[in-house]
């Protein structure tokens, strides 16, 4: 393989490759969704343990979610939206902390998902 071809391989890699690296992916975000959080949430419809996410990108911003998503115990010591949820909160139920929601990719893909529903 000659220089040119290698870098001209290199350079598509690299416009193919790097904004799906890095853009946060809804239907991978949707994947972890259906196997974690679909247990407590639904997104319309019958939500069994815990508020329906129904347009939660209207309730909530990208930076709480993320805060939420990383560490529900941690917002629950300062925020006074998710203590009243807490409250709220029929089933005496408090939303845990997932090891996945640690790793910021995986926790961008599941706001993706999330904001999908407007
Ligand atoms: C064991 C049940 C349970 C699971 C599983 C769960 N949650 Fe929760 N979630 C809750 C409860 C309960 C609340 C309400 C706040 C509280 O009481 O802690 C909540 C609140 C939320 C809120 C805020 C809702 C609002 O109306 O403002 C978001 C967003 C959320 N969860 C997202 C998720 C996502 C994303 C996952 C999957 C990674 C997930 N939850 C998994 C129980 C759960």
């Amino acid at each position: 393989m000659n220089m040119i071809y290698r870098t001209y391989i290199l350079v598509v890699f690299l416009f193919i490759a790097l904004p799906t690296a890095t853009a946060a992916d809804a239907k991978a975000g949707k994947l972890i969704f259906d196997r974690v959080c679909v247990h407590c949430h639904a997104i319309g419809g019958d939500s069994k343990f815990a508020p329906n996410l129904k347009g939660i990108g209207e309730r909530r911003d990208i930076v709480w979610l993320n805060k939420w998503l990383k560490s529900p115990k941690e917002v629950l010591k300062y925020d006074e939206y998710a203590q009243k949820l807490l409250e709220n909160n029929a089933y005496s139920l408090t939303m845990p902390t997932f090891p996945s929601m640690k790793n910021d990719e995986k926790r961008a893909n599941v706001i993706a998902y999330l904001l999908d529903f407007f």
